[in-house]
């Protein structure tokens, strides 16, 4: 069993992770380390601010000489966004903010979602091509200062494209407006299981899990 702790305050992204990694994972969250400094994401892409997660509170716990439960020796960090062509990329790094363009403050998913549906109400479905891009930055609490260059990192990412209006009840974020390719239902309408097969973070973890299997052999 490998404990990971993941640094990540949104309550979704953490069930996924735990979903997608099943039980050979234990995942605790910020919520088990209430004293964890909150992160400033201002890098300019998502490895960047992954790596900056991953390893600002790897080194908290390490400064903080925290006996962690179940002896957590790994942080991982997920950063992921939306890019969408037609939009030169955007809102990229800045989707979980995009509504307000705040640097501290998330906006609502409602939010974000209305104001992407409003700079597409000129493009036509054809030319509302997207993906969901993810990184995933895993550090090692040690007992030595972590350096950001000495984090591995995982990356996946997922095509398909946003449609006319949101739909589906299930996913978080953009999941009700992202349709991905090959499907004609969002990925809020896919559901968990599907969605935990096909997203960016799936790919990103699949590679994290083939990396802890290779240290084991
Ligand atoms: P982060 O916490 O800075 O990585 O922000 C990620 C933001 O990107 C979220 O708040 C969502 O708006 C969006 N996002 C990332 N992954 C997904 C996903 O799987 N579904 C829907 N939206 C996502």
């Amino acid at each position: 069993m490998t404990t990971l702790l993941i640094a990540t305050r949104n309550a979704h992204k953490v069930g996924e992770i735990q979903a997608i990694l099943g039980a050979d994972f234990r995942c605790l969250t910020l919520k088990e380390f209430p004293g964890a400094p909150a992160v400033v994401e201002d890098a300019d892409t998502f490895a960047g601010n992954a790596t900056k997660k991953a390893v600002e509170l790897a080194n908290w716990l390490f400064q903080m000489s925290i006996a962690t439960p179940h002896s957590t020796r790994f942080v991982l960090a997920d950063d992921s966004g939306l890019e969408v062509d037609a939009l030169n990329g955007a809102p990229g790094v800045h989707s979980a903010r995009f509504a307000a363009m705040d640097q501290t403050e998330n906006s609502h998913d409602a939010d974000n979602n209305a104001k992407l549906l409003r700079l597409l109400k000129d493009v036509p479905l054809e030319k509302r091509t997207g993906r969901f891009r993810c990184v995933i930055a895993l550090a090692t609490v040690g007992n030595w200062k972590m350096e950001r260059g000495n984090c591995q990192c995982f990356a996946g990412a997922c095509e398909g494209r946003i449609q006319l209006a949101a739909s589906g009840q299930g996913g978080f974020g953009y999941d009700p407006l992202f349709v991905p390719d090959g499907f004609t239902q969002s990925f809020a309408e896919l559901g968990e299981d599907v969605k935990n097969k096909l997203s960016h973070r799936a790919q990103a973890l699949a590679k994290l899990k083939n990396y802890f299997n290779k240290l084991a052999t």
